[in-house]
């Protein structure tokens, strides 16, 4: 899999790419990720990225020539092209898992007040992560590619990711290491007893329990 992501502040992915199961993946050829600075693309004699609104209002607004101009120069048959945007659809484990099979993502991040209405036409998918708004795209972008990249097979494994929380709409069950005893607070007897039944219908009936009490919303669906 390829990601590509199309920012103003490259900076901001120096160090996020570069530790744990994520540069693991990319040191196993599992995942390629370029960050590309848009602005590099800009046709304008200062390399001007945004503009004044048209209507009037407050801010600047990114321009479409530099997106239009550097995803253009990256798109294959192959790409999905999102943008990271507060009014996309909300970011879920089920689009993680959709989108962990594709071959080449492109993220465009927004930034300042907003981007030019005309950028969505290039766009396949526009994707929040959340009801809140961030200075701009890059954090949700680097939200998703992580996400993601966990989903790529063999880069954690398989049985690692099939109990994590919100496969099947349940929160993952609790979980435990030594010792045994920590400040008077004991493991569970059944996870201790070896039989494997036992520990698997435990595990489901706390996921169940732990779901209707943090997330009951998501036992209605
Ligand atoms: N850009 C700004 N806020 C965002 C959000 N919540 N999700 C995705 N992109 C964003």
């Amino acid at each position: 899999m390829k990601i590509d992501i199309l920012t103003i502040f490259p900076e901001m992915f120096d160090h996020v790419f570069s530790s744990s199961i994520i540069s693991r993946a990319i040191k196993e050829n599992k995942v390629v990720i370029n960050i590309h600075n848009f602005r590099d693309f800009s046709t304008d004699p200062h390399h001007k990225v945004d503009d004044t609104p048209y209507g009037g209002g407050n801010g600047m607004v990114l321009t479409c020539q530099p997106i239009f101009d550097c995803v253009e120069h990256l798109k294959t048959e192959e790409s999905i092209v999102i943008l990271l945007t507060p009014d996309g659809i909300p970011y879920k484990q089920k689009i993680a898992y959709e989108l962990s099979s594709k071959k080449h993502i492109i993220l465009i991040c927004g930034h300042y007040e907003g981007f030019d209405e005309r950028i969505r036409t290039i766009c396949d998918l526009e994707l929040s992560i959340g009801d809140y708004i961030l200075t701009g795209g890059e954090l949700a972008s680097m939200v998703i590619t992580d996400s993601i990249v966990r989903l790529i097979p063999g880069v954690i494994e398989t049985s690692s990711h099939q109990n994590d929380s919100f496969n099947n709409n349940l929160l993952d069950y609790p979980t435990y290491t030594k010792p045994r005893n920590f400040r008077g607070m004991e493991v569970p007897e059944v996870l201790l007893s070896g039989d494997h039944k036992k520990i698997e219908e435990y595990r489901k009936i706390e996921s169940i329990k732990k779901t209707k009490e943090k997330r009951p919303d998501l036992l209605e669906k």
